[in-house]
């Protein structure tokens, strides 16, 4: 933290989807094994990886994160999220990022119009293969090209889900890890993503993939976070408050950043953050929470999950699959259906056999108050 800038106290906390975050807190385990998986010989099972978390548990910010370590260890990155265009994209990102390694070549070879081994000059591809060459074929001849400098290739896509696009990357994947081509891939995505369509081949590949689960982070250290950030900005805040804030998170990433920064808000400079303070940033932290979590993880719930979720609510939050399916009644929706279904789309998880609760924080209270 770059404590004499002025542009440092708005840069503690940034309550944005899809940024780097100033610190990026409690994921020390996942970080480390993802990278020595890079070490591991080519086509080790853990240099394919499946990243999966609900809104906000911070994918993107990971995959930021995995991108500018790799890159330490001499890896060129693309960092691309899902889409059609998707393999083009890698193509470019590649270009693109691994351009620096081959300045020197660009120069050298100025007048040089045919290109040797499918490229003009660079990362740049000749005409021809430009022309008659696929993903796959491309990623092979820069794969070779970057291994020349040392370099290895990451391929990090966010959002991921099944489509052809993912079809193409997946399987050229796999038949560049058949000709040891120094190449790796990691992918996020919600954790439904990855649970429909069992018997497609994209699945198949995202289920051989290690798979780790993005849960809560440790209030712990969302609590020494907020006592060095507001340090340093010189707001007061005493243990009691520190206490209120870390544990007001529940451990969500997002709300970390939104509870931070309401509370740099609403402190005057130099100040003393007061609980009433807290009520108002705890207040304002769960309205956005509403608007970009809440609401995008039911919107797309039918009228029984609703119905199932409130009953949720109103056993307690966690409860027996029996004791729900009576607060249901018998007319109610049958439980098993939508059990499977909430639990797939990441909103439930059975923390123990027979057992349900929320997977979101505050979702809970959210449906009690509709
Ligand atoms: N480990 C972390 N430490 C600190 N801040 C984090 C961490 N993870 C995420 N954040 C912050 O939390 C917010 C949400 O993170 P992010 O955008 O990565 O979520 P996401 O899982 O990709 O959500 P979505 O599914 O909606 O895309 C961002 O402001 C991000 O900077
Ligand atoms: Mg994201």
């Amino acid at each position: 933290m770059k404590m004499d800038n002025p542009d440092a106290i708005q840069s503690l906390f940034q309550p944005t989807f899809g940024n780097r975050p100033e610190q990026y807190i409690g994921r020390d385990g996942v970080i480390d094994k993802f990278m020595a998986g890079l070490k591991e010989p080519i086509g080790s099972r853990d240099r394919c990886t499946l990243f999966l978390g609900q809104r906000g548990m911070g994918k993107t910010a990971l995959l930021l994160e995995l991108s500018d370590r790799a890159q330490k260890e001499g890896y060129v990155v693309a960092r691309v999220t899902a889409h059609e265009g998707m393999p083009q994209a890698i193509i470019e990102q590649f270009q693109l990022n691994g351009s620096k390694y081959f300045n020197d070549e660009k120069r050298k070879l100025t007048g040089v119009t045919a290109g040797v081994l499918g490229f003009s000059f660079g990362l740049t591809f000749s005409e021809a293969a430009e022309r008659q060459y696929g993903f796959r074929s491309k990623m092979s001849l820069l794969c070779d090209k970057l291994a020349e400098k040392n370099k290895g290739a990451l391929i990090l896509i966010d959002e991921v889900r099944t489509s052809a696009a993912m079809r193409e990357v997946a399987a050229a994947y796999q038949e560049l890890v058949g000709d040891r081509k120094n190449i790796a891939i990691a992918m996020a995505g919600l954790p439904h993503s990855v649970s429909k369509l069992l018997n497609d081949s994209v699945l198949t590949f995202l289920n051989r993939a290690t798979r780790v689960e993005l849960g809560l982070i440790s209030t712990n250290l969302i609590r020494a976070y907020y006592e060095k950030a507001f340090k340093l900005i010189k707001i007061e805040a005493s243990d009691e408050i520190l206490d209120r804030a870390a544990l007001s998170t529940k451990g969500l990433p997002y709300l970390m950043q939104l509870i931070g920064y309401y509370m740099i808000q609403y402190t005057p400079k130099h100040g003393v953050v007061t609980n009433t303070i807290m009520d108002k940033v705890e207040k304002s932290a769960l309205d956005d929470m509403q608007k970009n979590v809440f609401e995008p993880i039911l919107n797309p719930l039918s009228d029984n999950d609703r119905i199932f979720l409130k009953a949720l609510a109103h056993s307690g939050g966690t409860v027996s699959t029996a004791k729900l399916q009576a607060v249901l009644g018998q007319k109610g929706p049958a439980l098993q259906p939508y059990r499977k279904r909430l639990i797939e789309a990441g909103v439930i998880e059975s923390p123990r056999r027979g057992e349900l609760s929320f997977a979101v924080p505050y979702l809970s209270e959210y449906l009690l108050g509709q």
